[in-house]
């Protein structure tokens, strides 16, 4: 028995409630609460006859602490999940302390804003001493440590996959298949169609902050900044075939940092067709992907939210999307004194997730981890105090739920290395 508020209905929101309510043993009562309260009363509508969950709706601004508050004190849930957008973190986070709610998410923090010169200074400082500049890190939430500890409350950071069952796959194979972890190379491979010449498959503007920004990766307890899309690699993936692929920085690579010292190199590659870089380095030129506000014909416009307006909805793609993703991480290390490799990953079809829950499979993949973590946190199985990374937690309870709902692992003990 258990009350949820879950706060954002996009693409991903709406996979993490439908899978909710295929477990409404536990997930007895749910609020979907987003700005546009008329796509949370159309998903509650859609499900309504089909689960014995509770649903109700709610309109929030989530960008408004006291808005939050309100919400949550009227609604009383035992967990908020927060799947709206990364900018809401901070505010949905002091709204849960301030109600004694732990707390969820699936993206670590960015401020809408970048040009906020409070904000700035900070970022800036940060670039020189850490060597990274995306404007996304986790030092934001991290320093809700204390308060969440204190309070006796758990906030679970970046659920969905990369971040997220990327980090228990690293918690798995420190557990099970190695005494010593060397080298992480997490692979994010969409082999997926949806047949437009250019769309992002979740939010467009996250999206492209993130692909756009400078690519890097930890070696030897420091982290190596490169130009963006500047490293790629040929990669022959299990149910896809041979892709591209480009090193990207992600966010999942500054804690496994932290959580697992012993290793010397960890990085991120994700899949790109040419038509999709040649679109984003077009965009980039000419100024689309600027969060700067820029004034047009008397209107301030930001040109990333005007671009946002003109691509389709990422939610839209279902129907047309063909093919699959195979997302995972390639392992060296050491067991018993000998080298070994390693290799957990998790195919996914996008026309089997319309199927079942009308969302392509960059959703579903994202939306399914965030359901799974929330069932480890309301059954118990994950229950200490503090702000934690995935790979904090017992990878097992978590890896037997995916399984379950949809996202089944796959291992091969002899893969082929990305040189
Ligand atoms: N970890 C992973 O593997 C992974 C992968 C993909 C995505 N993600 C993350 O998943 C999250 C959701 O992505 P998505 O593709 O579902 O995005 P989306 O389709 O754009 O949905 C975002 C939702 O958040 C709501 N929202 C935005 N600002 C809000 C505010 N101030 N107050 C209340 N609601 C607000 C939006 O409501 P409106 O309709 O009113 O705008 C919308 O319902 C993002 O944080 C993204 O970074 C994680």
């Amino acid at each position: 028995m258990s009350r949820v508020l879950v706060i954002g209905c996009g693409g991903v929101a709406a996979v993490a409630i439908r899978k909710c309510c295929q477990a409404s043993e536990i997930f007895t009562d749910l609020c979907i609460a987003s700005r546009t309260v008329s796509k949370c009363e159309a998903l509650a509508k859609s499900l309504e006859s089909k689960t014995k969950t509770k649903i109700t709706t709610a309109k929030v601004n989530a960008d408004n602490v006291e808005e939050v508050i309100e919400l949550i004190n009227s609604y009383k849930p035992d967990l908020v999940m927060n799947i709206a957008l990364p900018y809401q973190d901070l505010t949905i986070m002091d709204a849960c302390l301030a109600c004694g709610v732990n707390y969820m998410d699936t993206a670590n923090y960015e401020p809408e804003d970048t040009d906020n010169p409070e904000w700035r200074a900070i970022y800036e400082k940060r670039c020189k001493e850490s060597g990274f500049s995306a404007y996304f890190d986790y030092s934001w939430q991290w320093a809700y440590r204390d308060k969440f500890k204190n309070a006796g409350l758990t906030a679970l950071l970046g659920c969905g996959f990369d971040p997220g069952v990327t980090q228990a796959y690293c918690a798995y194979a420190k557990k099970h298949e190695f005494d010593t972890i060397d080298t992480i190379d997490i692979l994010d491979c969409n082999g997926g169609d949806h047949g437009y010449p250019f769309a992002t498959n979740f939010n467009p503007e996250v999206n492209l902050r993130e692909v756009s920004a400078p690519g890097s990766y930890w070696e030897n307890g420091h982290w190596v900044e490169i130009p963006a899309m500047s490293i790629k690699r040929e990669y022959n993936f299990d149910s896809v075939g041979q892709k591209d692929m480009y090193l990207l920085h992600h966010e999942e690579i500054e804690s496994l940092a932290l959580n697992i010292p012993e290793v010397r190199r960890i990085r991120f590659f994700m899949t790109f067709g040419q038509s999709y870089l040649t679109h984003m380095k077009c965009l980039e030129d000419v100024g689309m992907l600027s969060t700067t506000p820029i004034n047009f014909e008397g209107h301030e416009i930001v040109p990333i939210k005007f671009l946002k307006a003109l691509l389709p909805d990422p939610a839209s793609l279902g129907p047309r999307t063909h093919g699959k993703t195979n997302i995972g991480c390639i392992f060296t290390g050491k067991k018993d004194g000998k080298d070994k490799s390693y290799y957990i990953y998790n195919v996914c079809d996008h026309q089997e997730c319309y199927k079942e829950v009308e969302s392509q499979a960059i959703s579903y993949t994202t939306g399914v981890p965030a359901m799974c973590g929330a069932m480890m946190l309301l059954t118990g199985k994950w229950n200490k105090a503090g702000v934690f990374n995935v790979e904090e937690f017992d990878p097992d309870p978590f890896l037997d739920a995916l399984e379950k709902y949809g996202l089944p692992k796959k291992e091969s003990r002899d893969p082929v290395l990305v040189e």
